[in-house]
């Protein structure tokens, strides 16, 4: 059975939290509520890669961290990594942390939840060590947004950030590598992102959906994360004057554009769990009164099967081809991202199941439809993710919110990790 199958509740207990849990998890949402004030846009929650924004986020958890006796750096992608030793210096370091930037109007929790709860993890402690260290990351670049592509940050730590993706520009032509080099890092020295020996990654994230708020429980065990593909497409057709061009000679990018669009939304309701999006038009010239002779889009496709993915964008592609050949225009498609469904470590999750459930809570297992860093840090080292459940199902939007006796829970859920991990750790060594 595959594990985008297996989701599943059990245990029907539930418990209170205790007052410090309670006490923490108030300051945890306060303080990503005030982080979500650090925006590169007034009024609104958008934190791009590298921004201004960013580096105020950066400043004011680095803050916390020292405080509460980390060693914080910035490392050369500009994440964040605050460490707290164990019983002895060197020892290998479990990683909890998520990530940092945001979509544009986001909301106050998708990421920055699971940096803010692994530091009130480690002052929780309150200096109570590990035969491990422990490392709270709070990954630069995870959505995608600003160089189109996802996971920038934690592609650094496991050696994956590229030549490639280092030339990446963004809309406004500086590269990934003239962007880091901007915010005073050294993309030579990527390496030193790298991460070492590690015993694993633990990410504490809100659901982002309305499965746990409609079985009514608070948290949520994930067994796999279902893959992505990004692709960008260019219709390429001739700018003319709307008022003089006539209808049948017109090459209009953004008229196939549209059809695109209607084009995939009807394919994917054909495909059990098939999702597929496109969130955004890039128009040229872009005036009311010129037919469009260029249109860019972004396509964004996920399923739990990477077969049935894949097959999903090719056969988006071929739409694509059809409808600019049909209406006289040229089309270009830029693969971007051909991300693998991942599973998350058997062990891990057993063991954050039953810190679950020993903490009083039901368990249920289930998929993530969302990307996360976890995703790429699987490729170096068992990783796990716990998920708080979302009320309503609401993320990407200004109104997700979380529950203080949510977090109170997965914070209680986290320290049984934690000490569940220092007791394996312990028996096998
Ligand atoms: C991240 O939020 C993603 O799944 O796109
Ligand atoms: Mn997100
Ligand atoms: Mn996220």
């Amino acid at each position: 059975m595959s594990p985008f199958d297996s989701a599943q509740g059990r245990s029907t207990r539930t418990r209170q939290s205790t007052s410090d849990e309670t006490t923490h998890a108030h300051r945890a949402i306060a303080a990503c509520r005030r982080l979500a004030t650090c925006s590169d846009e007034p009024g609104c929650t958008t934190r791009l890669f590298l921004s201004n924004a960013a580096r105020a986020v950066l400043d004011e958890l680095s803050e916390w961290m020292t405080r509460i006796g980390m060693a914080v750096r910035i490392d050369a992608a500009g994440n964040l990594r605050g460490l707290y030793e164990g019983t002895s210096p060197g020892t290998p370091r479990l990683l909890i942390g998520s990530h940092l930037d945001t979509v544009p109007h986001a909301g106050a929790f998708d990421g920055v939840l699971g940096v803010v709860l692994g530091v009130t993890l480690v002052e929780m402690l309150g200096g109570r060590r590990f035969p491990f260290a422990i490392e709270v990351v709070g990954f630069s670049e995870e959505e995608g947004v600003r160089f189109g592509v996802p996971f920038i940050g934690s592609r650094a730590l496991v050696g994956t950030l590229d030549a490639a993706l280092l030339a990446r520009r963004d809309a406004h032509g500086s590269s990934v590598a003239d962007a880091l080099r901007g915010f005073g890092l050294d993309p030579s020295r990527l390496t030193d992102a790298r991460v070492g020996e590690a015993l694993g990654y633990l990410e504490i994230h809100i659901e982002q959906g309305p499965v746990l708020d409609k079985l009514g429980i608070p948290l949520g065990v994930v067994n796999a994360i279902v893959g992505q593909t990004r692709a960008n497409v260019v219709f390429i057709g001739e700018a003319a004057h709307a008022g003089t061009t006539p209808m049948h000679v017109r090459r209009d990018a953004l008229a196939a554009a549209a059809e695109w669009i209607v084009s995939i939304e009807t394919s994917a309701r054909r495909v059990d769990g098939l999702v597929a999006t496109v969130g955004r038009v890039e128009v040229e010239p872009g005036a009311g009164n010129v037919v469009a002779g260029r249109c860019r889009l972004p396509l964004d496709i996920r399923h739990p099967r990477d077969d049935v993915r894949r097959a999903a964008a090719e056969s988006a592609r071929r739409h694509a081809v059809e409808i600019a050949s049909r209406r006289r225009l040229t089309v270009e498609w830029e693969a971007v991202l051909d991300q693998p469904s991942v599973a998350m470590d058997g062990r891990f999750a057993s063991m954050l199941e039953r810190s679950v459930e020993e903490s009083g809570f039901p368990i249920h297992v289930m998929p993530s439809g969302a990307g996360h860093d976890a995703m790429i840090l699987a490729a170096r080292m068992p990783a796990a993710m716990l998920f708080v459940r979302s009320p309503g199902g609401v993320s990407h939007h200004p109104a997700e919110s979380v529950t203080e006796a949510d977090v109170a829970a997965a914070l209680n859920a986290g320290l049984r990790f934690l000490d569940a991990l220092a007791a394996s750790h312990r028996r096998s060594s």
